[in-house]
Protein backbone atom coordinates (compact mmCIF):
# COMPACT_ATOMS: atom_id res chain seq x y z
CA UNK A 1 0.00 0.00 0.00
CA UNK A 2 1.83 3.46 -0.97
CA UNK A 3 0.35 6.60 0.48
CA UNK A 4 -0.87 9.04 -2.25
CA UNK A 5 0.94 12.50 -1.84
CA UNK A 6 -2.07 14.47 -2.99
CA UNK A 7 -3.83 15.73 -0.05
CA UNK A 8 -7.64 14.45 0.38
CA UNK A 9 -8.61 17.82 -1.90
CA UNK A 10 -11.70 17.81 -4.16
CA UNK A 11 -12.39 19.04 -7.79
CA UNK A 12 -14.76 21.48 -9.25
CA UNK A 13 -17.01 20.07 -11.89
CA UNK A 14 -16.88 21.45 -15.14
CA UNK A 15 -19.87 23.58 -14.80
CA UNK A 16 -19.02 26.55 -17.01
CA UNK A 17 -20.78 25.15 -19.69
CA UNK A 18 -23.89 26.06 -17.54
CA UNK A 19 -25.19 29.47 -16.25
CA UNK A 20 -25.64 29.14 -12.72
CA UNK A 21 -27.04 31.25 -9.50
CA UNK A 22 -25.22 31.40 -6.19
CA UNK A 23 -27.15 31.53 -3.14
CA UNK A 24 -25.37 33.02 -0.12
CA UNK A 25 -26.23 31.33 3.04
CA UNK A 26 -27.28 33.75 6.34
CA UNK A 27 -28.16 30.89 8.16
CA UNK A 28 -32.06 30.31 6.82
CA UNK A 29 -33.10 26.74 8.17
CA UNK A 30 -34.66 26.96 3.76
CA UNK A 31 -31.24 27.81 2.34
CA UNK A 32 -30.62 24.48 0.91
CA UNK A 33 -33.83 24.37 -0.04
CA UNK A 34 -33.70 27.81 -2.79
CA UNK A 35 -30.50 26.07 -4.41
CA UNK A 36 -32.92 22.88 -4.51
CA UNK A 37 -35.71 24.77 -6.40
CA UNK A 38 -33.16 26.80 -8.64
CA UNK A 39 -31.81 23.21 -9.78
CA UNK A 40 -35.50 22.28 -10.19
CA UNK A 41 -35.70 25.20 -12.54
CA UNK A 42 -32.45 23.38 -14.74
CA UNK A 43 -30.11 25.89 -13.33
CA UNK A 44 -27.00 25.39 -11.83
CA UNK A 45 -26.97 26.36 -8.15
CA UNK A 46 -24.60 26.20 -5.28
CA UNK A 47 -25.07 27.00 -1.57
CA UNK A 48 -21.81 29.15 -0.30
CA UNK A 49 -21.31 30.80 2.72
CA UNK A 50 -23.25 34.50 3.08
CA UNK A 51 -19.63 36.07 3.83
CA UNK A 52 -17.69 34.36 0.78
CA UNK A 53 -14.61 36.02 -0.85
CA UNK A 54 -15.42 38.25 -3.96
CA UNK A 55 -12.91 36.77 -5.82
CA UNK A 56 -14.70 33.58 -5.14
CA UNK A 57 -17.51 34.72 -6.20
CA UNK A 58 -15.58 36.13 -9.49
CA UNK A 59 -14.43 32.66 -10.09
CA UNK A 60 -17.53 31.18 -10.03
CA UNK A 61 -18.62 33.66 -12.99
CA UNK A 62 -22.53 33.29 -12.00
CA UNK A 63 -25.27 34.87 -13.73
CA UNK A 64 -27.07 36.30 -10.53
CA UNK A 65 -27.30 35.79 -6.33
CA UNK A 66 -29.83 35.54 -4.09
CA UNK A 67 -29.54 36.37 -0.30
CA UNK A 68 -31.47 33.63 1.85
CA UNK A 69 -33.09 34.39 4.88
CA UNK A 70 -31.47 33.83 8.18
CA UNK A 71 -32.41 34.45 11.84
CA UNK A 72 -30.24 37.55 12.53
CA UNK A 73 -31.58 41.26 11.85
CA UNK A 74 -29.70 43.19 9.42
CA UNK A 75 -29.04 46.19 11.95
CA UNK A 76 -27.55 43.88 14.49
CA UNK A 77 -24.28 44.10 15.95
CA UNK A 78 -22.18 40.97 14.20
CA UNK A 79 -24.98 40.12 11.87
CA UNK A 80 -23.80 38.44 8.71
CA UNK A 81 -23.36 40.56 6.05
CA UNK A 82 -22.42 40.03 2.46
CA UNK A 83 -18.75 42.11 1.55
CA UNK A 84 -19.76 45.20 -0.06
CA UNK A 85 -17.48 45.09 -2.85
CA UNK A 86 -20.20 42.55 -3.91
CA UNK A 87 -22.26 44.99 -5.04
CA UNK A 88 -19.65 46.41 -7.80
CA UNK A 89 -20.09 43.17 -9.89
CA UNK A 90 -23.15 44.62 -11.30
CA UNK A 91 -25.45 41.24 -10.50
CA UNK A 92 -28.42 40.47 -10.34
CA UNK A 93 -29.15 39.88 -6.80
CA UNK A 94 -32.77 38.47 -5.07
CA UNK A 95 -33.06 38.91 -1.50
CA UNK A 96 -35.27 36.83 0.60
CA UNK A 97 -36.38 38.17 3.95
CA UNK A 98 -33.36 38.85 5.83
CA UNK A 99 -31.71 38.70 2.61
CA UNK A 100 -33.93 41.42 1.65
CA UNK A 101 -33.39 43.81 4.76
CA UNK A 102 -29.59 43.08 3.66
CA UNK A 103 -30.00 44.60 0.40
CA UNK A 104 -31.98 47.17 1.60
CA UNK A 105 -29.65 48.47 4.63
CA UNK A 106 -26.27 47.92 2.76
CA UNK A 107 -27.86 50.16 -0.43
CA UNK A 108 -28.68 53.05 1.89
CA UNK A 109 -32.09 52.06 2.80
CA UNK A 110 -33.46 52.02 6.49
CA UNK A 111 -34.31 48.82 8.28
CA UNK A 112 -36.17 48.76 11.47
CA UNK A 113 -37.86 46.60 13.97
CA UNK A 114 -41.74 45.87 13.14
CA UNK A 115 -44.45 46.69 15.35
CA UNK A 116 -46.02 43.77 14.63
CA UNK A 117 -44.15 40.08 13.58
CA UNK A 118 -45.25 38.96 10.32
CA UNK A 119 -45.18 34.95 10.93
CA UNK A 120 -47.44 32.35 8.89
CA UNK A 121 -49.43 32.81 5.49
CA UNK A 122 -50.24 35.81 4.62
CA UNK A 123 -52.01 37.37 1.20
CA UNK A 124 -49.75 39.44 -1.20
CA UNK A 125 -51.14 42.39 -3.46
CA UNK A 126 -49.02 42.23 -6.29
CA UNK A 127 -48.29 46.64 -7.32
CA UNK A 128 -45.88 46.15 -10.37
CA UNK A 129 -46.64 43.05 -12.71
CA UNK A 130 -43.81 41.81 -15.13
CA UNK A 131 -40.18 40.86 -13.31
CA UNK A 132 -40.43 38.83 -10.33
CA UNK A 133 -44.20 38.47 -10.62
CA UNK A 134 -44.43 38.08 -14.27
CA UNK A 135 -47.73 36.06 -15.05
CA UNK A 136 -48.55 36.07 -11.40
CA UNK A 137 -52.48 36.73 -9.87
CA UNK A 138 -53.19 40.26 -8.64
CA UNK A 139 -53.20 38.57 -5.19
CA UNK A 140 -51.47 35.16 -3.97
CA UNK A 141 -50.79 33.47 -0.69
CA UNK A 142 -47.16 33.88 0.48
CA UNK A 143 -45.25 32.48 3.60
CA UNK A 144 -43.53 35.26 5.54
CA UNK A 145 -41.40 34.87 8.67
CA UNK A 146 -39.95 38.41 10.06
CA UNK A 147 -39.82 40.63 12.59
CA UNK A 148 -38.12 43.45 11.05
CA UNK A 149 -39.30 46.07 8.07
CA UNK A 150 -38.05 48.14 5.57
CA UNK A 151 -38.90 51.64 6.56
CA UNK A 152 -36.89 53.59 3.83
CA UNK A 153 -35.87 52.12 0.53
CA UNK A 154 -32.73 53.02 -0.97
CA UNK A 155 -32.14 55.44 -3.39
CA UNK A 156 -34.01 54.25 -6.66
CA UNK A 157 -35.88 51.36 -5.24
CA UNK A 158 -39.46 51.04 -5.34
CA UNK A 159 -42.24 49.12 -3.87
CA UNK A 160 -43.85 46.27 -6.34
CA UNK A 161 -45.92 44.37 -4.11
CA UNK A 162 -47.60 44.98 -0.62
CA UNK A 163 -49.63 42.94 2.81
CA UNK A 164 -51.33 43.95 5.44
CA UNK A 165 -48.31 43.91 8.11
CA UNK A 166 -45.54 44.99 5.14
CA UNK A 167 -46.16 47.84 3.14
CA UNK A 168 -43.07 46.71 1.21
CA UNK A 169 -43.17 43.14 0.84
CA UNK A 170 -41.21 43.06 -2.56
CA UNK A 171 -39.05 45.80 -3.99
CA UNK A 172 -37.02 46.29 -7.17
CA UNK A 173 -34.34 48.94 -8.17
CA UNK A 174 -32.06 49.05 -10.41
CA UNK A 175 -29.35 46.45 -12.27
CA UNK A 176 -31.82 43.55 -11.34
CA UNK A 177 -31.74 43.93 -7.82
CA UNK A 178 -34.94 42.36 -6.31
CA UNK A 179 -36.14 42.06 -2.59
CA UNK A 180 -39.54 39.63 -1.26
CA UNK A 181 -40.35 39.30 1.67
CA UNK A 182 -41.59 36.32 2.16
CA UNK A 183 -40.33 32.62 1.25
CA UNK A 184 -40.84 31.53 -1.75
CA UNK A 185 -39.01 28.54 -1.66
CA UNK A 186 -41.20 26.79 0.86
CA UNK A 187 -44.43 24.83 -0.10
CA UNK A 188 -46.76 27.09 1.83
CA UNK A 189 -46.22 29.89 -1.18
CA UNK A 190 -47.71 27.48 -3.62
CA UNK A 191 -46.66 30.42 -6.45
CA UNK A 192 -43.12 30.71 -5.30
CA UNK A 193 -41.67 28.21 -7.35
CA UNK A 194 -42.73 30.42 -10.30
CA UNK A 195 -40.95 33.58 -8.77
CA UNK A 196 -38.08 32.15 -8.56
CA UNK A 197 -37.73 31.14 -12.12
CA UNK A 198 -38.98 34.42 -12.98
CA UNK A 199 -36.14 35.77 -11.12
CA UNK A 200 -33.85 33.21 -12.36
CA UNK A 201 -35.43 33.59 -16.64
CA UNK A 202 -37.17 37.37 -16.64
CA UNK A 203 -34.50 39.13 -14.03
CA UNK A 204 -31.14 37.12 -14.85
CA UNK A 205 -31.94 36.24 -18.09
CA UNK A 206 -30.03 32.04 -17.69
CA UNK A 207 -30.41 29.30 -19.88
CA UNK A 208 -32.40 25.99 -18.40
CA UNK A 209 -29.62 24.03 -19.44
CA UNK A 210 -28.55 21.68 -16.09
CA UNK A 211 -29.85 18.45 -15.74
CA UNK A 212 -29.08 15.73 -13.38
CA UNK A 213 -27.99 13.68 -16.10
CA UNK A 214 -25.98 16.03 -18.21
CA UNK A 215 -24.33 15.66 -14.71
CA UNK A 216 -23.10 12.25 -15.24
CA UNK A 217 -20.69 12.96 -18.63
CA UNK A 218 -19.37 15.88 -16.33
CA UNK A 219 -18.66 14.07 -13.54
CA UNK A 220 -17.33 11.29 -15.48
CA UNK A 221 -14.59 13.84 -17.32
CA UNK A 222 -13.75 15.36 -13.84
CA UNK A 223 -13.40 11.62 -12.54
CA UNK A 224 -11.06 10.80 -15.59
CA UNK A 225 -9.11 14.07 -14.80
CA UNK A 226 -8.46 13.87 -11.56
CA UNK A 227 -7.57 10.08 -11.45
CA UNK A 228 -5.67 9.64 -13.88
CA UNK A 229 -3.95 5.98 -14.51
CA UNK A 230 -4.22 5.74 -10.54
CA UNK A 231 -6.54 3.38 -8.50
CA UNK A 232 -9.43 3.90 -6.94
CA UNK A 233 -11.00 2.14 -4.07
CA UNK A 234 -14.64 2.30 -3.12
CA UNK A 235 -16.77 0.79 -0.01
CA UNK A 236 -20.08 -0.12 -0.97
CA UNK A 237 -23.03 -0.07 1.68
CA UNK A 238 -25.62 -1.17 -0.30
CA UNK A 239 -27.36 2.15 -0.14
CA UNK A 240 -27.99 4.70 -3.16
CA UNK A 241 -25.06 6.60 -2.49
CA UNK A 242 -22.49 4.35 -2.62
CA UNK A 243 -23.92 1.99 -5.36
CA UNK A 244 -24.43 5.85 -7.90
CA UNK A 245 -20.73 6.75 -7.00
CA UNK A 246 -19.41 3.70 -7.92
CA UNK A 247 -21.49 3.15 -11.11
CA UNK A 248 -20.09 6.55 -12.07
CA UNK A 249 -16.43 6.30 -11.53
CA UNK A 250 -16.57 2.77 -13.03
CA UNK A 251 -18.43 4.49 -16.11
CA UNK A 252 -15.42 6.70 -15.78
CA UNK A 253 -12.14 4.51 -15.05
CA UNK A 254 -13.85 0.81 -15.59
CA UNK A 255 -10.94 -1.84 -13.84
CA UNK A 256 -9.10 0.66 -12.00
CA UNK A 257 -12.14 0.73 -9.65
CA UNK A 258 -12.45 -1.98 -7.02
CA UNK A 259 -15.46 -2.34 -4.43
CA UNK A 260 -15.10 -3.60 -1.45
CA UNK A 261 -18.25 -5.04 -0.01
CA UNK A 262 -18.13 -5.08 3.59
CA UNK A 263 -21.26 -7.73 4.68
CA UNK A 264 -21.55 -6.98 8.42
CA UNK A 265 -24.48 -9.88 8.59
CA UNK A 266 -26.63 -6.96 9.52
CA UNK A 267 -28.84 -6.04 6.37
CA UNK A 268 -32.13 -7.11 5.43
CA UNK A 269 -33.19 -10.16 4.27
CA UNK A 270 -31.58 -10.70 0.45
CA UNK A 271 -29.89 -7.05 0.33
CA UNK A 272 -26.11 -8.50 0.49
CA UNK A 273 -26.82 -11.08 -2.59
CA UNK A 274 -28.64 -7.97 -4.14
CA UNK A 275 -25.73 -5.45 -4.17
CA UNK A 276 -23.60 -8.65 -5.55
CA UNK A 277 -25.94 -9.23 -8.34
CA UNK A 278 -26.18 -6.21 -9.35
CA UNK A 279 -22.71 -4.39 -8.84
CA UNK A 280 -20.51 -7.50 -10.03
CA UNK A 281 -23.17 -10.19 -11.86
CA UNK A 282 -24.86 -7.15 -14.19
CA UNK A 283 -22.13 -4.46 -14.05
CA UNK A 284 -19.25 -5.81 -14.12
CA UNK A 285 -17.51 -3.97 -11.74
CA UNK A 286 -14.34 -5.74 -9.76
CA UNK A 287 -16.32 -6.31 -6.23
CA UNK A 288 -14.42 -7.88 -2.97
CA UNK A 289 -17.26 -9.24 -1.40
CA UNK A 290 -16.16 -9.92 2.82
CA UNK A 291 -19.10 -11.92 4.23
CA UNK A 292 -17.87 -10.10 8.21
CA UNK A 293 -20.73 -11.61 9.91
CA UNK A 294 -19.39 -13.72 12.34
CA UNK A 295 -16.65 -10.89 13.41
CA UNK A 296 -19.60 -8.35 13.82
CA UNK A 297 -21.65 -10.60 16.06
CA UNK A 298 -18.68 -11.52 17.63
CA UNK A 299 -18.32 -7.73 18.61
CA UNK A 300 -22.00 -7.38 19.36
CA UNK A 301 -21.81 -10.13 21.77
CA UNK A 302 -23.78 -9.21 24.92
CA UNK A 303 -24.03 -5.28 24.03
CA UNK A 304 -26.76 -3.92 24.76
CA UNK A 305 -25.93 0.05 24.75
CA UNK A 306 -26.92 1.80 21.23
CA UNK A 307 -23.95 3.86 21.12
CA UNK A 308 -21.50 0.83 22.29
CA UNK A 309 -23.29 -1.21 19.54
CA UNK A 310 -22.43 1.96 17.02
CA UNK A 311 -18.86 2.35 18.33
CA UNK A 312 -18.20 -1.41 17.76
CA UNK A 313 -19.23 -1.69 14.31
CA UNK A 314 -17.78 1.44 13.35
CA UNK A 315 -14.12 0.19 14.52
CA UNK A 316 -14.98 -3.12 13.33
CA UNK A 317 -15.96 -2.04 9.53
CA UNK A 318 -12.60 0.14 9.43
CA UNK A 319 -10.73 -2.83 10.95
CA UNK A 320 -12.43 -5.03 8.29
CA UNK A 321 -11.99 -2.61 5.66
CA UNK A 322 -8.38 -1.82 6.04
CA UNK A 323 -7.23 -5.52 5.74
CA UNK A 324 -9.07 -5.78 2.57
CA UNK A 325 -7.33 -1.90 1.27
CA UNK A 326 -3.87 -3.21 2.42
CA UNK A 327 -4.39 -6.96 0.18
CA UNK A 328 -4.90 -4.74 -2.95
CA UNK A 329 -1.34 -3.17 -3.08
CA UNK A 330 -1.02 0.54 -4.19
CA UNK A 331 -4.59 2.47 -3.87
CA UNK A 332 -4.55 6.57 -4.80
CA UNK A 333 -7.94 7.29 -4.24
CA UNK A 334 -11.06 6.24 -2.14
CA UNK A 335 -14.80 7.14 -3.81
CA UNK A 336 -17.25 8.17 -1.52
CA UNK A 337 -21.09 9.01 -2.16
CA UNK A 338 -20.89 12.09 0.15
CA UNK A 339 -23.47 14.30 -1.12
CA UNK A 340 -24.12 18.45 -1.17
CA UNK A 341 -26.01 18.30 1.99
CA UNK A 342 -23.26 16.65 3.83
CA UNK A 343 -20.79 18.95 1.70
CA UNK A 344 -22.67 22.51 2.86
CA UNK A 345 -22.89 20.82 6.62
CA UNK A 346 -18.73 21.36 6.78
CA UNK A 347 -18.44 24.53 4.35
CA UNK A 348 -21.11 26.80 5.00
CA UNK A 349 -20.23 28.98 8.01
CA UNK A 350 -23.25 30.45 8.72
CA UNK A 351 -25.44 27.35 8.42
CA UNK A 352 -26.86 26.15 11.67
CA UNK A 353 -27.96 22.51 11.09
CA UNK A 354 -27.84 20.07 13.27
CA UNK A 355 -25.37 17.98 11.65
CA UNK A 356 -26.00 14.40 11.42
CA UNK A 357 -22.99 12.06 12.28
CA UNK A 358 -22.97 8.72 10.11
CA UNK A 359 -19.80 7.37 11.56
CA UNK A 360 -20.23 4.15 9.88
CA UNK A 361 -20.04 5.04 6.55
CA UNK A 362 -16.88 7.58 7.22
CA UNK A 363 -13.57 6.28 6.90
CA UNK A 364 -11.79 8.58 8.02
CA UNK A 365 -11.17 6.33 10.62
CA UNK A 366 -7.95 4.97 8.60
CA UNK A 367 -5.09 4.52 9.70
CA UNK A 368 -2.47 7.45 8.86
CA UNK A 369 -1.08 5.39 5.98
CA UNK A 370 -3.82 4.80 4.37
CA UNK A 371 -5.33 7.74 4.10
CA UNK A 372 -6.19 8.34 -0.08
CA UNK A 373 -7.10 11.08 -1.96
CA UNK A 374 -10.75 11.50 -2.43
CA UNK A 375 -13.17 11.16 -5.18
CA UNK A 376 -16.86 12.38 -3.96
CA UNK A 377 -18.39 12.58 -7.17
CA UNK A 378 -21.49 12.86 -6.06
CA UNK A 379 -20.38 15.98 -3.72
CA UNK A 380 -22.68 18.35 -5.42
CA UNK A 381 -26.29 16.53 -5.82
CA UNK A 382 -29.03 16.85 -3.84
CA UNK A 383 -30.73 13.17 -2.69
CA UNK A 384 -33.57 13.25 -5.48
CA UNK A 385 -30.61 14.34 -8.30
CA UNK A 386 -28.33 10.86 -7.28
CA UNK A 387 -31.69 8.85 -8.05
CA UNK A 388 -32.01 10.76 -11.01
CA UNK A 389 -28.49 10.12 -11.77
CA UNK A 390 -28.87 6.47 -10.50
CA UNK A 391 -31.64 5.91 -12.87
CA UNK A 392 -29.71 7.05 -15.96
CA UNK A 393 -27.05 4.85 -15.09
CA UNK A 394 -29.47 2.10 -15.57
CA UNK A 395 -29.42 1.59 -12.35
CA UNK A 396 -32.85 -0.60 -10.85
CA UNK A 397 -35.46 1.73 -9.63
CA UNK A 398 -35.45 -0.91 -6.82
CA UNK A 399 -32.15 0.06 -5.50
CA UNK A 400 -32.79 3.66 -6.35
CA UNK A 401 -35.57 4.24 -4.63
CA UNK A 402 -34.84 2.16 -1.85
CA UNK A 403 -35.63 4.00 1.68
CA UNK A 404 -32.79 5.48 4.26
CA UNK A 405 -31.54 2.53 5.91
CA UNK A 406 -28.59 3.53 9.19
CA UNK A 407 -25.24 2.30 8.88
CA UNK A 408 -25.16 -0.13 11.95
CA UNK A 409 -28.57 -1.71 10.23
CA UNK A 410 -30.76 -3.88 12.00
CA UNK A 411 -28.62 -3.89 15.10
CA UNK A 412 -30.07 -0.61 16.42
CA UNK A 413 -33.50 -2.03 15.80
CA UNK A 414 -32.63 -5.23 18.01
CA UNK A 415 -33.24 -3.55 20.91
CA UNK A 416 -31.12 -5.25 24.16
CA UNK A 417 -28.33 -8.21 23.00
CA UNK A 418 -28.03 -9.06 18.86
CA UNK A 419 -27.72 -12.27 18.46
CA UNK A 420 -27.94 -14.83 15.37
CA UNK A 421 -31.48 -15.66 16.19
CA UNK A 422 -33.44 -12.14 16.85
CA UNK A 423 -31.62 -11.03 13.83
CA UNK A 424 -33.78 -13.79 11.82
CA UNK A 425 -36.82 -12.83 13.57
CA UNK A 426 -36.25 -8.91 13.10
CA UNK A 427 -35.26 -10.16 9.34
CA UNK A 428 -38.70 -12.03 8.56
CA UNK A 429 -41.02 -9.21 10.47
CA UNK A 430 -38.96 -6.67 8.53
CA UNK A 431 -39.41 -8.40 5.28
CA UNK A 432 -43.39 -8.01 5.69
CA UNK A 433 -43.45 -4.97 6.24
CA UNK A 434 -41.53 -3.58 3.45
CA UNK A 435 -43.38 -6.40 1.20
CA UNK A 436 -46.87 -5.00 2.32
CA UNK A 437 -46.29 -1.76 2.44
CA UNK A 438 -45.01 -1.67 -1.52
CA UNK A 439 -48.18 -3.58 -1.96
CA UNK A 440 -50.18 -0.79 -0.76
CA UNK A 441 -48.43 1.67 -2.73
CA UNK A 442 -46.61 4.08 0.34
CA UNK A 443 -43.30 2.74 -0.47
CA UNK A 444 -42.38 6.02 -1.59
CA UNK A 445 -44.71 8.06 -0.32
CA UNK A 446 -42.66 7.53 3.10
CA UNK A 447 -39.59 8.44 4.32
CA UNK A 448 -39.04 4.72 6.00
CA UNK A 449 -40.68 2.21 7.43
CA UNK A 450 -39.38 -0.67 9.24
CA UNK A 451 -40.13 -3.28 12.22
CA UNK A 452 -38.22 -3.18 15.42
CA UNK A 453 -37.55 -6.04 17.72
CA UNK A 454 -38.59 -5.13 21.71
CA UNK A 455 -37.40 -7.21 24.47
CA UNK A 456 -40.33 -7.23 25.91
CA UNK A 457 -42.36 -10.86 25.81
CA UNK A 458 -46.15 -11.03 25.79
CA UNK A 459 -48.75 -13.77 26.49
CA UNK A 460 -50.81 -14.62 23.89
CA UNK A 461 -53.13 -17.39 22.67
CA UNK A 462 -52.91 -19.50 19.11
CA UNK A 463 -54.94 -21.96 18.87
CA UNK A 464 -55.75 -23.84 21.94
CA UNK A 465 -52.17 -22.95 23.17
CA UNK A 466 -51.14 -20.10 25.48
CA UNK A 467 -48.15 -18.75 23.78
CA UNK A 468 -44.91 -15.93 25.52
CA UNK A 469 -43.65 -14.85 23.18
CA UNK A 470 -41.81 -11.35 21.19
CA UNK A 471 -43.44 -7.73 21.21
CA UNK A 472 -42.55 -5.98 17.09
CA UNK A 473 -42.66 -2.60 16.86
CA UNK A 474 -44.09 -0.94 13.44
CA UNK A 475 -42.59 2.31 12.63
CA UNK A 476 -43.78 4.03 9.95
CA UNK A 477 -42.72 7.81 9.58
CA UNK A 478 -42.97 11.00 7.01
CA UNK A 479 -40.09 13.39 7.20
CA UNK A 480 -38.55 15.52 4.28
CA UNK A 481 -34.73 14.96 5.22
CA UNK A 482 -34.87 12.52 8.55
CA UNK A 483 -34.67 15.58 10.72
CA UNK A 484 -38.23 15.98 11.72
CA UNK A 485 -40.74 12.87 11.07
CA UNK A 486 -43.99 12.49 12.03
CA UNK A 487 -45.85 8.94 12.42
CA UNK A 488 -47.79 8.02 9.21
CA UNK A 489 -51.05 7.77 8.80
CA UNK A 490 -51.18 4.58 7.44
CA UNK A 491 -54.60 3.08 6.23
CA UNK A 492 -55.50 0.42 9.41
CA UNK A 493 -56.09 -2.45 6.79
CA UNK A 494 -52.40 -2.55 5.75
CA UNK A 495 -51.33 -1.79 9.75
CA UNK A 496 -53.93 -4.80 9.84
CA UNK A 497 -52.09 -7.09 7.33
CA UNK A 498 -48.88 -6.20 8.43
CA UNK A 499 -49.45 -7.21 11.92
CA UNK A 500 -51.37 -10.36 11.18
CA UNK A 501 -48.73 -11.78 8.73
CA UNK A 502 -46.10 -10.97 11.21
CA UNK A 503 -47.73 -13.23 13.66
CA UNK A 504 -48.71 -16.01 11.46
CA UNK A 505 -45.50 -16.09 9.94
CA UNK A 506 -42.68 -15.27 12.09
CA UNK A 507 -41.69 -17.55 14.32
CA UNK A 508 -41.44 -16.34 18.09
CA UNK A 509 -43.79 -13.47 17.30
CA UNK A 510 -47.21 -12.76 18.96
CA UNK A 511 -47.88 -9.24 19.43
CA UNK A 512 -47.66 -6.15 17.47
CA UNK A 513 -47.70 -2.62 18.18
CA UNK A 514 -47.51 0.32 16.31
CA UNK A 515 -45.24 3.18 17.21
CA UNK A 516 -47.18 6.91 17.18
CA UNK A 517 -44.22 9.39 18.03
CA UNK A 518 -43.27 12.36 16.02
CA UNK A 519 -39.51 13.24 16.19
CA UNK A 520 -38.90 15.30 18.27
CA UNK A 521 -39.68 14.29 21.23
CA UNK A 522 -38.62 10.96 19.90
CA UNK A 523 -36.51 10.09 17.12
CA UNK A 524 -36.89 7.82 13.89
CA UNK A 525 -34.96 5.08 15.39
CA UNK A 526 -35.21 3.36 18.36
CA UNK A 527 -31.90 3.60 19.39
P1 LIG B 1 -32.96 9.31 14.15
O1 LIG B 1 -33.13 7.97 14.76
O2 LIG B 1 -31.76 10.04 14.66
O3 LIG B 1 -32.66 9.02 12.62
O4 LIG B 1 -34.21 10.14 14.19
C1 LIG B 1 -32.60 9.98 11.60
C2 LIG B 1 -32.18 9.28 10.31
O5 LIG B 1 -30.84 8.81 10.44
C3 LIG B 1 -30.78 7.40 10.34
N1 LIG B 1 -29.84 6.94 11.36
C4 LIG B 1 -28.60 6.53 11.09
N2 LIG B 1 -27.95 6.41 9.92
N3 LIG B 1 -26.05 5.62 11.08
C5 LIG B 1 -26.67 5.93 9.92
O6 LIG B 1 -26.07 5.79 8.85
C6 LIG B 1 -26.64 5.71 12.30
O7 LIG B 1 -26.05 5.40 13.34
C7 LIG B 1 -27.99 6.19 12.30
N4 LIG B 1 -28.89 6.43 13.28
C8 LIG B 1 -30.01 6.89 12.68
C9 LIG B 1 -32.20 6.91 10.56
O8 LIG B 1 -32.45 5.67 9.93
C10 LIG B 1 -33.02 8.06 10.00
O9 LIG B 1 -33.14 7.97 8.61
Amino acid sequence: MTMTATPAKVEKPTVAAHDSVLVLDFGSQYSQLIARRVREANVYCELVPGTIAIEEVRARNPRGLIFSGGPASAYAEGAPHPDAGIYALGLPILGICYGMQLLAQQLGGVVEPAERREYGLASLVVDEAGGLFDRMPPELPVWMSHGDIITTLPPGFRPIAHSLNSPCAAMAGPQGRVGIQFHPEVVHTPLGKEILRNFLFEVCHCSPTWQPDSFIDMAVADVRARVGDGRVLCALSGGVDSAVAATLVHRAIGDQLTCVFVDNGLLRRAEADRVIDIMSRQRHIDLVHVDATDRFLQALAGVTDPEEKRRRIGKTFIEVFEVEARRLGTVDFLAQGTLYPDVIESTSRDTHHAHKIKTHHNVGGLPEDLRFGLVEPLRYLFKDEVRQVGLALGLPEDMVWRQPFPGPGLAIRIIGEVTRERLETLRAADWIVIDEIKRSGLYRQVWQSFAILTPISSVGVMGDGRTYANVVAIRIVQSDDGMTADWAKVPYDVLGAISRRIVNEVPGVNRVVYDISSKPPSTIEWE
